[in-house]
């Protein structure tokens, strides 16, 4: 098996780093403060959750919900996932308990056909039933003998819902469930930020705040090295630490690289076989390319290779950057930025503006 993860968390072997990040969340959710977890995208927080998962899940007097929202578009898609969620704890006497108590409120209970497992699919008796539904759901956890943590991975998206109010109704009845943490994740800094940090908003300081950074050089050099030689690779530091100055350590574009180099099923990896991977990276991101070049405008177009072959701007509306690369006026600039933050395609962070996309930039700084 490649050991170099690209999907799912598989276990703490391929799992690199991240213990004082997984202690801090796990002392936190246990000693009863919620946890808001912030990343860029593919950072790792949801394997950061997992693999606190995996830890707490040793434990007797615990038990662990996760809930990813991330396609959930109201209330009553909500209260599903969570439902769901419950009957994916295997223990006995939980699950008893939560079949019983889902019945009540008429499920329609299916098969998964690829799983095995029970689902529950909540239909609400008419539109609307989602909070009532919720409440109940609560009620159940609350009176339940044992801690539990519940982790809702894309928090932002709650926002989304067409049901006016659904963030203080949600805060409303959190608060009062003593026996329940949680760990809201999400990766949208204006909202997550604005969401708990706005005095006027229902989750105003409900938790304390966890950025998640890339991975320390050093750490993951070791891991990768580690994770090489344990599956009879031979790599040296110095080649290891070329990649992972090539993918910024960025967590998802390094797991991929040294995904793609391990793939290469070859036994001392050398240079040539990187820049071979490296190569076929680009013909990936050409394919990309032409496609951003079809759907955005060419002022979008100009500024995004512009960041890239920059390796990131601080002032973007500078004279000298606008000229240099031929961007017209500020303020085609400015909107232009609006554009490609809302699509996801950059983002600003420490003082700078940035692609998302390292193999996509890379290819630009090539070309
Ligand atoms: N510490 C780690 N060590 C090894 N692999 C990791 C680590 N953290 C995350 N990964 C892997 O990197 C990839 C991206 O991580 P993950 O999906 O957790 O990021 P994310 O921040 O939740 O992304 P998104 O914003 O898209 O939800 C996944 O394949 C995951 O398994
Ligand atoms: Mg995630």
């Amino acid at each position: 098996m490649n050991p170099f993860v690209i999907s799912a968390y598989k276990a703490p072997e391929f799992f690199c780093d991240r213990e004082k990040e997984t202690g801090i969340i796990i002392n936190s959710v246990t000693n009863g403060v919620n946890i808001i977890l912030y990343s860029l995208r593919r950072m790792g927080k949801t394997g950061l959750i997992k693999n606190v998962f995996h830890e707490l899940s040793a434990r007797n007097n615990v038990e662990l919900i996760y809930i990813d929202i991330y396609r959930t578009k109201n209330v009553d898609d909500f209260v599903n996932e969570l439902a769901n969620a419950m009957l994916r704890i295997n223990k006995k006497v939980w699950y008893k308990r939560v079949l019983e108590f889902l019945k009540k409120f008429r499920p329609v209970l299916t098969v998964n056909p690829i799983t095995g497992q029970l689902e529950a699919e909540i239909r609400a008796i008419s539109e609307g039933q989602g909070p009532q539904n919720l409440d109940a759901i609560f009620q159940f956890i609350e009176q339940y003998p044992a801690k539990i943590i519940i982790a809702i991975d894309e928090f932002q998206q709650i926002t989304e819902y067409p049901e006016p109010g659904f963030e203080a109704f949600l805060r409303s009845k959190i608060q009062f469930l003593n026996n329940v943490n949680f760990i809201y994740s999400g990766s949208n800094r204006r909202i997550i930020t604005s969401m708990f940090q706005d005095y006027n908003r229902p989750f105003y300081q409900s938790g304390s705040t966890l950025y998640l950074d890339k991975i320390q050089e050093d750490a993951y050099a070791a891991f990768v090295k580690k994770l090489m030689e344990r599956t009879n690779r031979i790599i040296t530091e110095e080649l290891v630490v070329k990649g992972l100055q090539w993918t910024e350590s960025y967590t998802w574009f390094t797991q991929n690289y040294f995904n793609r180099i391990w793939g290469k099923g070859v036994k001392t990896i050398t240079e040539n076989l990187m820049r071979e991977v490296e190569q076929e990276i680009f013909t990936e991101k050409e394919r990309d390319f032409i496609e951003w070049r079809n759907l955005l405008p060419e002022n979008q177009m100009s500024l995004l290779t512009a960041i890239a072959k920059e390796n990131g701007v601080q002032k973007p509306t500078a004279k000298d950057f606008l000229t240099s690369h031929r961007l017209g006026s500020s303020s085609t600039v400015n909107s232009a930025l609006k554009v490609l933050q809302q699509k996801e395609i950059i983002y600003f962070e420490q003082n700078a503006w940035q692609l998302y996309d390292v193999y996509m930039k890379r290819f630009l700084q090539a070309t």
